[in-house]
């Protein structure tokens, strides 16, 4: 059953706390190595248990297609892992050298993704950054074929900027942002990606993660510095 609209904001509180709790249920209740099951667990966690940030099962599609239109060898940047849902979705794409860093500044979190991607079986294709992404961002080096955006809203121009100026994208590169949508306020972020002349920009609308509430994510494909 999803979560009733009118309960999301109660919902969301203490849903920082809640990934050592998560943790702990994936690993009683998923297969090992197995990173569908592993997904699965984390669904059932959040629509039965406490509710989860995670991207969610009607969103993760979205951006597995994106990754797999990029090829399966690639270098993904993740701003936000929380309890590595996304990350998990994505690194089971890969093939050979795909590799993902994922930047998360609560040390609860790092710690229960770690566990939950390691059951997944696929702690040797994501590396966890532990600290703010501003910090983080600062130390990155070469060129990243993807940037999944999923930390607070508020930091995704900034950091965009600070990725493009540090030269983390390549012509092509592609920019997925989540929770777009009318609810969580995103209109700085989108009038940048899409006024700044240097991304194709669409949107994709969907809901929020367990719920019936409207959402978008924007998938930006950067141009280079000059532009198109
Ligand atoms: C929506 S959750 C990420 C969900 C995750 N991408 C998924 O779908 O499984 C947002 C996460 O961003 C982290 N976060 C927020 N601000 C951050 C920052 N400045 N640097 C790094 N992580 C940050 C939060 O601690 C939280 O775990």
């Amino acid at each position: 059953m999803k979560i009733r609209v009118e309960d999301l904001r109660e919902r969301l509180q203490g849903a920082e706390e809640r990934p050592t709790e998560a943790a702990a249920y994936v690993l009683r209740h998923a297969a090992k190595g197995d990173p569908k099951s592993v997904l699965e667990s984390l669904d059932d966690f959040a629509v039965n248990h406490g509710f989860l940030m995670n991207l969610g099962p009607e969103k993760a599609p979205l951006l597995e297609a994106t990754l797999r239109s990029l090829g399966l060898r690639l270098r993904v940047l993740e701003l936000g892992c929380y309890c590595g849902y996304s990350a998990i979705a994505m690194a089971r794409n890969f093939e050979g050298e795909g590799r993902l860093i994922s930047l998360e500044k609560s040390a609860l979190s790092v710690a229960a993704a770690s566990e939950i991607i390691d059951h997944a079986g696929l702690a040797d294709r994501v590396e966890i950054v532990h600290g703010d992404s501003g910090e983080s961002l600062a130390r990155l080096e070469g060129e990243f074929d993807l940037v999944f955006l999923d930390h607070w809203k508020g930091l995704y121009r900034r950091d965009l900027e600070t990725i493009e100026a540090r030269g983390l994208l390549r012509p092509g590169s592609v920019v997925f942002a989540d929770n777009v949508g009318p609810v969580f306020g995103a209109e700085e972020y989108l009038e940048y990606v899409r006024g700044c002349g240097r991304f194709e920009s669409r949107n994709e609308v969907s809901t929020i993660e367990y719920t019936d509430i409207e959402d978008a994510v924007e998938i930006s494909i950067y141009r280079g510095p000059r532009g198109a």
